[in-house]
């Protein structure tokens, strides 16, 4: 891979003020699986948050950006995945002979999964072009793309994939600044979500658009939009037993939860919550958080072999403001096999404020995902 710092747009003169930075960074990603080392970036830098993190990839090494929405007022969603990944990596990626691919996975306003989810379009190489804290990419020759206006902070992400039968455009403005596991989009932030995997999230809540022909079919919606990026040296089953995540709004609140157990049991999280743009918690102090599954099958910790649960329920503790306590239950399960679980579910949500009585319920709707990787 080269790596080249270039203040072409600086050159050019059409860096106006980005308020923080007229430089780009170009990475140009070859799709090959690199001999010898990875270098894995755990510490952030003030730029580059969506990045690529792992240079080179090589036979144990992956990152990807994430990115999906999920209707305000149905069951449809869309995820979109660029994956930069070395076979075996990253659960259910596709085979390919490139590192390069990626996927699409809709489902439709009654729950129903597309068929053509989980295929996968591979790219021969990618360019990046890395800017503040957002990023645009070109999997050249897959019809997937997406760009980043540092001006406005939105994302775009672009299809046109004659094989798939899908065109279209899903259109990100951010809602809340983005972020790291464990706090703001700083220098010298920790962004390793467990040891050993990393994690940035440059759209925390996002209101988006999606406008899709998928096989001759529109889905087309508005509702609360995603993006972040992982990565790892060594492949994500070995950093992660199981997973609970997921995001959405409840009220005027916009939530990400994560709640991790690795391989050998020990858990880690991440929680945010803001109000508007106003950040209320971001942090993975154990005592701040947690997630744990209720309702039918409510098994902890969760077994590969288990069925999934039909909700959770997640607490944030917000501080001066009390916590915030919500359940969420499990609606269209759209994706469930024994490893994984990717739903859209309704969040009913209160604050507790530290003396009195719970405040009112509150509604919204989550995109949630479950790993369940250790048997
Ligand atoms: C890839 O690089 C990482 C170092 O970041 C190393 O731990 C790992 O063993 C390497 N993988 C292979 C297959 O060589
Ligand atoms: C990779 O696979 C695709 C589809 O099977 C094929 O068209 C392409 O030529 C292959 N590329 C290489 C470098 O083998
Ligand atoms: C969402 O999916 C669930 C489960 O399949 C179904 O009961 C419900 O009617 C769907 N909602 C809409 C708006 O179609
Ligand atoms: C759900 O909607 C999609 C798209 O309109 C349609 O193809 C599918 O048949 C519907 N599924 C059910 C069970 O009605
Ligand atoms: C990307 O792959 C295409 C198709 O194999 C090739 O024509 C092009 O030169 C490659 N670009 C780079 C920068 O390697
Ligand atoms: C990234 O976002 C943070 C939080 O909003 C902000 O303080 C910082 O200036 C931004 N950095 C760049 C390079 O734009
Ligand atoms: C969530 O469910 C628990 C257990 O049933 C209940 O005590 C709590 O009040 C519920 N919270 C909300 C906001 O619905």
């Amino acid at each position: 891979m080269t790596r080249t710092h270039t203040m072409l747009l600086a050159f050019l003169g059409l860096a106006f003020a980005t308020g923080c930075s007229s430089a780009s960074n170009v990475y140009n990603l070859p799709g090959t699986v690199s001999d010898g080392t990875s270098q894995a970036q755990f510490i952030s830098s003030a730029t580059g948050l969506d990045a690529p993190k792992v240079h080179p990839i090589n036979a144990s090494a992956y990152d990807l950006w994430y990115f999906d929405v999920v209707s305000t007022d149905s069951n449809a969603s869309v995820v979109v995945i660029f994956y930069d990944t070395a076979p075996g990596t990253f659960p259910f990626v596709a085979p390919s002979n490139s590192t390069l691919s990626a996927s699409l996975t809709v489902s439709f306003p009654n729950g129903t999964l597309s068929t053509i989810a989980l295929e996968a379009e591979p790219a021969p190489n990618a360019t990046i072009v890395s800017e503040g804290n957002g990023s645009s990419g070109n999997w050249h020759g897959s019809g997937f793309s997406w760009t980043y206006n540092a001006f406005s902070g939105a994302y775009d992400v672009s299809i046109d994939s004659p094989r798939l039968g899908v065109k279209g455009q899903i259109h990100f403005q951010p809602t809340g600044p983005p972020r790291y596991p464990c706090g703001p989009a700083v220098a010298g932030q920790n962004m390793e979500i467990v040891p050993n995997a990393g994690y940035s999230n440059p759209l925390p809540d996002a209101i988006s658009t999606v406008d899709l022909l998928i096989g001759g079919t529109k889905l087309a919606f508005v509702g609360a939009g995603y993006a972040d990026q992982g990565w790892g040296p060594q492949p994500f089953a070995s950093a992660v037993g199981s997973w609970y995540w997921g995001h959405g709004r409840v009220g005027p609140f916009s939530v990400v939860w994560f709640d991790i157990l690795t391989p050998s049991g020990v858990e880690y999280v991440s929680a945010y919550v803001a109000k508007d743009d106003v950040v209320l918690i971001n942090s993975c102090d154990l005592a701040r958080s947690k997630v744990r599954p209720t309702g039918g099958n409510a098994a902890y910790p969760p077994h590969v072999s288990a069925d999934k649960p039909s909700g959770y329920h997640i607490t944030m503790d917000l501080g001066v403001e009390g916590v915030l306590d919500m359940n969420v239950s499990v609606v269209a399960p759209f994706i469930s096999i024994p490893q994984y679980m990717r739903a859209v579910g309704n969040i009913h949500g209160s604050i507790i404020p530290p003396t009195g009585p719970a405040g009112p319920v509150m509604d919204g709707v989550a995109l949630l995902e479950q790993f369940t990787l250790e048997p």
